[in-house]
């Protein structure tokens, strides 16, 4: 099915389409981008529609200026406005919010933002210090604009994705966050809209990443530090790939885990690495002290 949504540039446009819709009582849902859409985020339109059935689903298109500091790549992150929204068309979105700067910030850069709390200062904010300030105080504006039931954003961006499931309940917001597995391409390395910055031979080099995460999944079974041995052999061995951090953390990522912690536990892996002067970002569960080839303890293989 490909229709073209309604693009709404100002609030009054985007509650205009809503509230009639809100009304008969439909369930809405919305995905937040920055745009330059790929498979990725089209996984995220997908689920969302699935989530409100037929419902409407709004998509947003800002590059929020508030989370990229001065010197990140800002002025040449990518615009693709018109592929964007056939994208959407396709996916069956409803409506395109993309407003401008100005309609986001009236008052220039906002007084009062949301504080992400210490997690914040860590991974990601260890390198980008205001980054999840920029990021919870946005998707806060779209979420007061929209009024969604539901949001849905990518397990790519792990970090974030918990920072918002944190600030929708610890704030009262009620937005059910949904979170959505991350799109790959066949050699594993995960969709970004930062892998067109790649050359053909860091590109090849950034598989690294996923080759190293899946080590340490293989080899979670005999305990964290296995894991962890695991995929930095993997890293050290590429040249030309610098490592910002690899952690093994909880779920809710609150806690690094050693090898001192109890035994079978749920974890997630994060990497950042430059590769070739990008900077790349993934993550994949692991299941500590678990064999992953191993059946039921009682089953009938
Ligand atoms: P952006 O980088 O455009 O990503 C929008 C959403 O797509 C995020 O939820 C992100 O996790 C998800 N996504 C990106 N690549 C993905 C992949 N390969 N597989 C699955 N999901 C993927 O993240 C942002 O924008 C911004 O910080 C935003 C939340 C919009 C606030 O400005």
């Amino acid at each position: 099915m490909t229709s073209r949504p309604l693009l709404a540039t100002t609030r009054e446009e985007l509650s205009a389409v809503l509230e009639p819709r809100r009304q008969t009582g439909a369930r809405v849902a919305l995905v937040p981008t920055m745009g330059a859409l790929h498979e990725g985020h089209e996984a995220l339109l997908r689920l969302a529609r699935q989530r409100v059935a037929g419902g409407p689903v709004v998509a947003s298109i800002f590059v929020n200026p508030l989370q990229f500091a001065p010197g990140d790549d800002l002025d040449r992150y990518p615009r693709t406005l018109d592929a964007d929204l056939e994208v959407c068309g396709r996916e069956g979105v409803d409506v395109v919010f993309a407003p401008g700067v100005a309609e986001v910030y009236p008052e220039g850069d906002p007084l009062v933002t949301v504080d992400p709390g210490p997690l914040a200062a860590e991974l990601e904010g260890e390198s980008r210090p205001s980054h999840f300030r920029g990021v919870l105080t946005v998707v806060a504006k779209l979420f007061g604009l929209t009024r969604p039931d539901l949001a849905v954003f990518g397990e790519k961006d792990f970090q974030q994705l918990v920072l918002i499931r944190r600030m929708s309940r610890e704030l009262c917001i009620g937005v059910d966050v949904v979170g959505a597995p991350t799109v790959r391409e066949p050699d594993g390395l995960a969709l970004s809209s930062r892998n067109r910055f790649l050359d053909a031979e860091a590109r090849s080099r950034a598989t690294v990443l996923f080759r190293a995460l899946r080590a340490a999944a293989y080899h979670a079974s005999s305990g964290v530090d296995a894991a962890r041995d695991a995929a930095v052999r993997l890293l050290e061995g590429e040249p030309g790939v610098q490592v910002d951090y690899l952690s093994i953390r909880t779920p809710d990522l609150g806690h690094v885990i050693d090898a001192r912690g109890p035994g079978a536990t749920d974890a997630r892996i994060l990497v950042a690495a430059r590769v070739g002067g990008t900077r790349l970002i993934d993550n994949l569960p692991l299941a500590l002290g678990v064999d992953p080839l191993a059946g039921p303890p009682t089953g009938d293989r």
